[in-house]
């Protein structure tokens, strides 16, 4: 029996918290937006909720996409909750143990390719040969960057003032799309945003140095859900209107991030949402206030605490061991 979702959003509403420990480090305050709190544990909800109800508005009823894990995870249960079929693409990457939560809310998953642009080609061409089945993209579609500026919208309802920086992470560009679209649509329209990427993820980078996308040979970070190897034109585009301050790190810190966050918050991420963590924990904005990027007064910065369904503490402690953090 269906639930009908239509009207109402599949993502909640999600807490912004001071964090005590960051804002005494920095010296300024320190939010974090906890999208780690989501029904399917990160942000994807907010875009992917929003597609499959438009989706079943004009009377689809079987979507199909790819992704490395939360995508999927959150679409099986966008679709679970509406009523409808899920088919995803996973690459390699992917673990049997999160395909398994895929399947466990019901979604028929396939498992095709070594990265996730392989699985995105193969996701396209499934739908074109099975009628009925509809594609979508997992970063580069409005329809996903309109959920993601919910997250925003709800930050200006929750702060007393405006922000002076928000920090959030890159994989395809899908969060940064709609970060800034939703500062655009509440008029914070000079909060500089600062893009965290680890190297072996770092296509936005690239693609910022180059003045146009680059396609990386492959993924070699350990934050395989930031692992597109070209983001979305768009992502490029906000560039020209929108000030954004384009950091990588090395996974090593994305890492430590992480840890230092659960010591903090006692709450696990992953390392995509570590890269985002590492903004604050690698002294990110002091360094770009020396290199005269960013205003000298900072009083209050947001993170957008992406999440990730992937992470157990056993995977962040092998993690730790790869790259030898004492
Ligand atoms: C937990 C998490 N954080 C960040 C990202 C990157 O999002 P985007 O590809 O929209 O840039 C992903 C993408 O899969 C993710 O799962």
């Amino acid at each position: 029996m269906a639930i009908s979702c239509i009207g109402q959003t599949l993502h909640i509403c999600t807490p912004l918290l001071e964090s005590v420990p960051m804002s005494r480090r920095t010296g300024f305050k320190v939010f974090l937006k906890c999208d780690n709190l989501q029904p399917t544990g990160s942000f994807k909800i907010r875009g992917i909720g929003n597609i499959c109800q438009k989706v079943m508005k004009k009377g689809g009823n079987h979507v199909i996409t790819s992704s490395v894990g939360n995508s999927g995870i959150s679409l099986a249960y966008a679709a679970k909750q509406l009523g409808m079929t899920a088919t995803i693409v996973i690459p390699e990457v992917t673990s049997e143990s999160v395909a398994d939560n895929m399947r466990e809310l019901n979604a028929n998953v396939i498992r095709h390719g070594k990265v996730c642009d392989n699985a995105i080609a193969y996701a396209t061409q499934f739908a074109k040969e099975n009628e009925g089945i509809i594609y979508f993209h997992p970063f580069d579609n409005p329809g996903i960057w309109e959920g993601y500026a919910t997250v925003i919208k709800e930050v200006k309802d929750q702060v007393q003032q405006k922000p002076d920086v928000v920090l959030t992470c890159v994989g395809g560009g899908g969060l940064l799309c709609g970060v800034i679209e939703g500062l655009q649509s509440v008029g914070w329209t000079d909060v500089p945003v600062i893009a965290m990427e680890t190297r072996g993820a770092d296509s936005y980078n690239q693609a910022v140095h180059a003045g146009k996308l680059v396609t990386l040979p492959d993924i070699t970070s350990l934050a395989k859900c930031l692992g597109a190897l070209t983001v979305c034109q768009k992502s490029l585009d906000w560039g020209k209107l929108h000030p954004i301050h384009s950091v990588v790190v090395e996974d090593k810190h994305a890492i430590q991030a992480c840890l230092s966050f659960l010591d903090d918050h006692r709450m696990l991420v992953e390392l995509s949402c570590g890269a985002a963590l590492a903004g604050i924990y690698e002294d990110i904005i002091p360094k770009l206030q020396k290199n005269g990027k960013l205003k000298d007064n900072i009083e209050s910065a947001v993170v957008i605490v992406c999440g990730g369904a992937a992470m157990t503490l056993q995977a962040l402690l092998d993690c730790k061991t790869s790259v030898g953090i004492e």
